[in-house]
């Protein structure tokens, strides 16, 4: 199946094949995403961007992605001034938006609502994040950011640390790990760790996953600690996250044993769980990492807008 016209709602979308089609995309998109070469690839192209949870890089870096390739947005950044705060459906939200542009980016706090927008519209539905759900594209530009600094994405041992429950990234990156053969190992507090629909979904693809509880034991044979913040706005009940707040930190104490090549991922905001004292250091991936959502969505936008990379 070519990548024309597709939805991309899950990671699961993809095959291997087509994963790794979309990296090498990536890679000759940096050029461009560092403004050092320029592309009309997209010339004349609309995307629309319904972002109704807040969002800095995802939506950032597609608006910048479509610049880049001489394509344009159009946005609602805050539901708040939007006609869903009149009580519109989302349903007639997405139909309407899709006969504005060529496609639709659509962040939304409810887990499923990219598969129903992609039913409404009649142009390509892009999950930007749907709840506790999925987020297919940070898994794209973690799978590229994994794949630079390792120059592989098989046979490495990664460590997923901190809110697995709710953290949508996890979720994606963790199914593209398994296709990829890396190894999973589960670092969360007691209350957070990762649904049973994910770890049925791992155990059926013949995922490599274990649990460590104790994060120091967790980072000796880490070649990634990929870390997330603790979803505060999907706990129903602020006394439940007061209990696991602040419950883990990544800092240079803890790393004085890791691998010389760990890398340390986070989809970012930060919220105190890595400490700025391992910006500096080699270990410290997630700049890079959000940088790269720039040509992995360039990559994607070209190849689902065009069936084909500058
Ligand atoms: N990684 C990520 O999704 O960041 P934003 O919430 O800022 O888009």
């Amino acid at each position: 199946m070519g990548f024309k016209g597709r939805d991309v709602i899950s990671i699961r979308d993809f095959s291997r094949e087509e994963i790794e089609e979309i990296l090498r995309a990536s890679r000759r998109m940096i050029p461009l995403a560092e403004g050092k070469k320029t592309s009309h690839a997209l010339d004349g192209k609309i995307l629309t961007l319904a972002f109704l949870e807040p969002s800095t890089r995802t939506r950032l870096s597609f608006e910048a992605a479509m610049a880049r390739l001489g394509g344009s947005c159009v946005t609602i950044a805050d539901p708040a001034v939007s006609s869903l705060r009149k009580g519109e459906t989302l349903h007639d939200t997405i139909r309407v938006l899709s006969s504005y542009g060529d496609a639709i980016v659509l962040r939304h706090p409810n887990e499923g609502a990219a598969r129903l927008a992609a039913q409404a519209s009649a142009k390509p539905v892009i999950n930007g994040g749907d709840g506790a759900g999925q987020h297919p594209t940070q898994t794209l530009l973690d799978l590229a950011t994994i794949e630079e600094a390792f120059g592989t994405l098989s046979g490495l041992r990664v460590v997923l640390v901190g809110d697995l429950k709710y953290g949508r990234t996890v979720h994606s990156l963790a199914h593209a790990l398994a296709i990829f053969g890396s190894e999973i190992v589960l670092c969360a507090p007691p209350t957070l760790g990762l649904p049973a629909e994910v770890r049925e979904h791992l155990e059926t693809i013949g995922a490599k996953v274990t649990v460590e509880d104790e994060l120091s034991r967790a980072v000796r044979d880490a070649d990634v600690l990929y870390v997330t913040r603790i979803q505060r706005e999907r706990f129903g009940d602020e006394r439940e996250f007061a209990k696991v707040s602040g419950s883990y930190r990544i800092d240079r104490a803890l790393l004085a044993n890791a691998k010389p090549k760990l890398a340390v991922l986070h989809p970012l905001p930060r919220t105190g769980e890595v400490a700025p004292e391992l910006d500096d250091t080699p270990h410290a991936a997630y700049f890079r990492q959000a940088f790269l959502g720039v040509p992995v969505r360039m990559a994607l936008l070209a190849l689902l807008l065009t069936g084909k990379v500058p």
